[in-house]
């Protein structure tokens, strides 16, 4: 099941998966598709170990590596990456630390321990640089991928100059022109339905029109894709692999508490929004009171990214760490697409992947059978 972009990374299925855990990363590349590292949440030297680690597991498969740089950001042009995070925590207002804190005191989140307070979050040209560099020093990363934007012309051409491939996420046409327009080897097609940061149109309708308006650029399929079936709608618009995210936050490689693996577990796919109160741009994740409460009109509003992602960032791991703990559930930032819905047991991935494949295999037999002779 090789595409044209499979044989020029050496894979043998076209299924990528966006993961923040290594040994997803591991075990889906193991599977013969690929794991990517979103490392947004990562300090530079996090990242170190993190790829220390998956180079020590993942023999000889390869892997690639997830950046974060917004087209626009707050403190944009600041090149000094401490400089740009003292700037953006003073300018945090001190109505919203407030409001966040009482938030996640009043379902009764414990504090976060004292001597344990690196703040880890790179939305930023000059920090998404540091992360890149650490990527492009493991030869057995071969793929760059960048959300929010077109990567900096720098860093196209550095990932190009070391012989590896760069691609990035859209989730409008008008973005994808851009992508190609830079020169960028692949497109990461993403719909409103997926999981993370996301737009208005859905999978159905931007997969086609993205495929035409980039050809003959490669695009991957991103945005509700949780089993064979949907992989084949997939493929049939003419994209050459599926990129999943959701998928994986509750496969038995992922790092998640059994309260959050619950939650996932009970979530119809009603039960997301878009919202901005986590990272400060529209992104699909479980609607809870966390997300209600930025929405009222009596309460502040989620400020812009990267600044409403560092007043969230005490939140967002408070909420993971203690996520079994009070009424965490009813705060915690669950990022996840629509295919929430379709998640309802624990798989590995390895398991996942075959159970991809095989209903990928029967659904293509289903149709093929309605062909006349
Ligand atoms: C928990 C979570 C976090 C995500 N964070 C990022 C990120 O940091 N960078 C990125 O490129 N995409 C991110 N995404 C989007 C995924 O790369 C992917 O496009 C999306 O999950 C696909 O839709 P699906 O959730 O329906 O599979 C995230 C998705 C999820 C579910």
């Amino acid at each position: 099941m090789q595409t044209e972009l499979c044989k020029k990374l050496g894979i043998d299925v076209p299924i990528f998966a966006f993961t923040h855990c290594r040994d997803v990363v591991v075990e889906v590349s193991k599977a013969g598709g690929i794991g990517i590292l979103g490392a947004v949440g990562y300090s530079p030297k996090q990242l170190k170990e993190e790829l220390d680690w998956i180079d020590d597991h993942i023999g000889d498969h390869i892997y690639g590596v997830d950046t974060a740089i917004p087209q626009k950001y707050e403190g944009q042009g600041e090149t000094d990456p401490e400089k740009l995070v003292e700037m953006l925590q003073a300018a945090i207002p001190d109505q919203h630390r407030k409001f966040a804190e009482k938030l996640l005191s009043d379902h009764g989140v414990p504090s976060w321990p004292d001597g344990d307070d690196e703040v880890s979050l790179s939305f930023s040209e000059a920090q998404g640089q540091l992360l890149v560099d650490i990527a492009l020093t493991r030869p057995k990363c071969r793929m760059i991928v960048n959300a929010l934007g077109t990567p900096p012309a720098t860093i196209i051409e550095q990932v190009h100059k070391s012989g590896r491939l760069i691609g990035a996420l859209a989730g409008r046409l008008k973005h994808g022109a851009k992508h190609k327009e830079a020169g960028l080897d692949f497109i990461v097609c993403q719909g409103s339905e997926g999981g993370g940061h996301a737009g208005e149109v859905t999978s159905m309708i931007l997969w086609p029109q993205m495929v035409d308006a980039v050809a003959p650029l490669p695009v991957l399929a991103a945005g509700g894709i949780a089993s064979g079936r949907q992989m084949l709608a997939a493929m049939s618009m003419g994209v050459q692999g599926v990129w999943l995210g959701s998928m994986w936050l509750n496969s038995t490689e992922a790092s998640a508490e059994p309260a959050q693996r619950q939650s996932y577990m009970d979530a119809t796919s009603e039960d997301t929004v878009r919202s901005r109160s986590f990272t400060g741009k529209t992104a699909r994740m479980l609607k809870n009171e966390w997300t209600e409460a930025w929405e009222r009109d009596d309460t502040p509003d989620p400020l812009p990214m990267p600044l409403q992602g560092y007043l969230t960032f005490d939140a967002t791991r408070r909420t993971h760490r203690y996520a079994g703990k009070g009424e965490t559930q009813k705060v915690a930032f669950n990022p996840v697409g629509q295919v929430v819905g379709q998640i309802n047991e624990i798989e590995s991935c390895r398991d996942i992947m075959m159970r991809l494949l095989t209903e990928y295999s029967e659904a293509l037999d289903q149709v093929t059978a309605l062909n006349p002779e």
